[in-house]
């Protein structure tokens, strides 16, 4: 989603903000914008377009002097990419601007108040109504207006704002929509997100809900939307800035692919000691595990799809009853939550606006959240009641792939967890499972040497028109992460059935040539998809098989295998979704797509 970048200090702000922004691109955007006092007066310079246009516009920020500034990549929500659309935005007589990420809902309302009252707008945005409403309630002190504005506006904001009358200062504000802010020996800095700022300050803040800051060059205060100034504590952020880097990778994505072993071992070796499993992050005594009736998994797009796997993995190994929603639908759908249920709500973000929601209404209903977050300090970790953090280090492609598998090794470990602690699981058992475990990082590694093999039959299919993928049980949940893998970075049209349930309509789009990449690694199923294999085949459809090195009956019914190494059942995700990752990526890169910002995607999605 868009980004935010800001700088006063004792240095060149523009380049400064370009720097950031690029550091946020990843999120996805349609155009960029600056705004720089020079001395004298606020300067714009926005456009359409990538980064770059904005880099070449201002030859790298040089032509905008000036030391203190704020900068914007938006991804277009209320009026279409366009010049006058992109941020930052001023009030009629250009002394005040500002930057804004999330959705401002009572902006129509606004307008009209405004208009009655004279205000002209150029744009189609909601964010243009701020900078009218600031002029509306400058009076001469900055800070009024902005909590006047704060007090006016629904909906959701990260915000920066400079007035030209005092352009030493900067302000920000925040409601459910993210915001940091740092602070060097040159200057401090406003942004949207860590990586913006990470190369100049490792010591930040999060700027929680209806706060909001006064950053000079030197210092910064914060206040509650009432003006009370308040202390806060910083943060000290321990990532290494490289990991945010390509590292001589061709994409993000790839890059990311290829740091899943180490993100697998990261997340699970915490949490095995010698024989068991602890995750003190549940704070949850054996007792109070065993008194969980019922566990409702929240959360949206490849989440969503781990916590698909989570349920057949926590239902089997546990025996508790798992209902997995997609949180969008979970907030408003007045979801029946009972005494002994629990939630837990999946997020690599921590920002996603439907998760969080329905993580708050799921506290406001009295129910324990856990959360299971990669991005430290995000706002799900933060209102969380517990975190279990993915250690996946920060993602930057779109598609998720690393922070994907270290969710689904989270809900492994939680449901040998609650299985053990409710006597489910006999000692035997247990101690496979947790060798089985150890072995994932090496055994995905050895799916990931296997790239070529699946570069090569990727380059067969960059002019498909669909692709189909079909699993049963644990194998639907993979053919969902499949599907979504290769549709959001190659456009192509694909989609993911339950192996059974093709026939029961999709199957009549099969055709001569359709690509069906059947998933098969559950050993009770292998007849069943088999069955359902030769059904599509029957129809024309090239079959591709992705299964256990076991079944090798499976050769019979398709046109080309891949196998995974064995593993528990339960655990095969984690290795079936590596050549489907590379098989979409590698599709992408062959038919040119911008893999790791796909078009009309972002990366984390801070608007319902
Ligand atoms: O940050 P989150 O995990 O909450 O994001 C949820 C989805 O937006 C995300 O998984 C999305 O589907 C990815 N682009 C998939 O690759």
């Amino acid at each position: 989603m868009c980004g935010i970048v800001g700088y006063i200090g004792t240095k060149q702000a523009a380049p400064i903000i370009l720097d950031g922004l690029s550091k946020l691109e990843y999120r996805g955007y349609d155009s960029a914008g600056m705004a720089i006092y020079d001395g004298g007066k606020i300067n714009i310079t926005k456009s359409v377009g990538r980064l770059k246009v904005l880099e070449n516009l201002t030859h790298g920020g040089e032509t905008m002097p000036g030391i203190c500034g704020i900068g914007h990549t938006r991804w277009a929500t209320h009026g279409v990419p366009s010049d006058t659309n992109a941020h930052p935005h001023f009030n009629a007589d250009e002394t005040i601007t500002v930057v804004h990420n999330g959705i401002i809902e009572n902006y129509l309302h606004l307008r009209q108040m405004l208009s009655d009252k004279g205000y002209k707008f150029v744009s189609e945005t909601d964010t243009e109504v701020l900078a009218h409403l600031l002029d509306y309630y400058y009076k001469g002190n900055p800070m009024e207006a902005v909590t006047k504005v704060l007090h006016r506006v629904e909906g959701s904001y990260a915000l920066g704002i400079l007035f030209a009358d005092c352009p030493d200062q900067i302000f920000a504000a925040r409601k459910d929509s993210p915001l940091v802010v740092g602070q060097n020996g040159d200057g401090c800095f406003i942004a949207s997100d860590v990586p913006a700022i990470l190369k100049y300050t490792r010591k930040v803040y999060y700027v929680d809900n209806q706060e909001v800051v006064r950053l000079r060059a030197d210092h910064m205060h914060f206040y509650s939307v009432d003006e009370e100034e308040m202390t806060k504590e910083p943060v000290t952020i321990e990532w290494d800035a490289n990991a945010a880097e390509k590292a001589g990778y061709e994409h993000f994505m790839l890059k990311e692919m290829y740091e899943q072993p180490k993100t697998v071992t990261d997340t699970l070796l915490p949490r095995i000691k010698g024989r068991d499993i602890v995750i003190e992050e549940l704070n949850m005594s054996d007792e109070e595990l065993n008194a969980i009736n019922k566990i409702h998994i929240v959360a949206c797009g490849s989440a969503y799809h781990a916590g698909v796997t989570g349920k057949y993995v926590i239902e089997g190994l546990a025996r508790i009853p798992v209902e997995v929603d997609l949180a969008s639908e979970f907030r408003y759908r007045n979801p029946i939550l009972e005494e002994g249920a629990m939630v837990i709500v999946i997020s690599q973000s921590g920002e996603t606006a439907d998760t969080l929601a329905a993580l708050r209404e799921s506290k406001a209903r009295g129910f324990k959240v856990l959360g299971i977050v990669n991005v430290v300090g995000s706002s799900i970790a933060r209102e969380a009641d517990n975190v279990m953090y993915t250690w996946a280090g920060p993602e930057i492609a779109v598609a998720t792939t690393k922070a994907y598998s270290a969710q689904l090794v989270a809900l492994y470990l939680l449901a040998m967890k609650f299985g053990r602690a409710r006597g489910k699981i006999d000692d035997k058992t247990f101690a496979s499972l947790l060798g089985d475990l150890k072995r994932l990082p090496n055994q995905i590694e050895m799916l990931l040497n296997n790239k070529l093999k699946i570069q090569k039959f990727a380059n067969r299919y960059i002019g498909a028109k669909d692709v189909f993928f079909i699993g049963r049980g644990i194998d639907y949940a993979i053919s969902l992460e499949g599907s979504l893998k290769l549709k959001e970075i190659s456009y192509i049209h694909s989609e993911a059935y339950a192996a059974g349930e093709l026939k029961h309509g999709t199957i009549s789009l099969i055709e001569e040539g359709t690509l069906v990449a059947a998933v098969s690694t559950q050993p009770d199923l292998y007849a069943k998809t088999i069955s359902n294999m030769v059904e599509v085949k029957a129809r024309g459809a090239f079959v591709l098989a992705v299964t256990c090195e076991e079944n090798k009956e499976i050769e019979k019914a398709a046109d080309y295998v891949i196998y995974i190494p064995e593993t528990n059942p339960y655990f095969t995700n984690s290795l079936a979704i590596i050549p489907l990752q590379l098989f979409g990526y590698y599709v992408a890169v062959g038919k040119g797509c911008d893999v790791d910002k796909p078009r009309n995607l972002a990366k984390s999605v801070t608007v319902e």
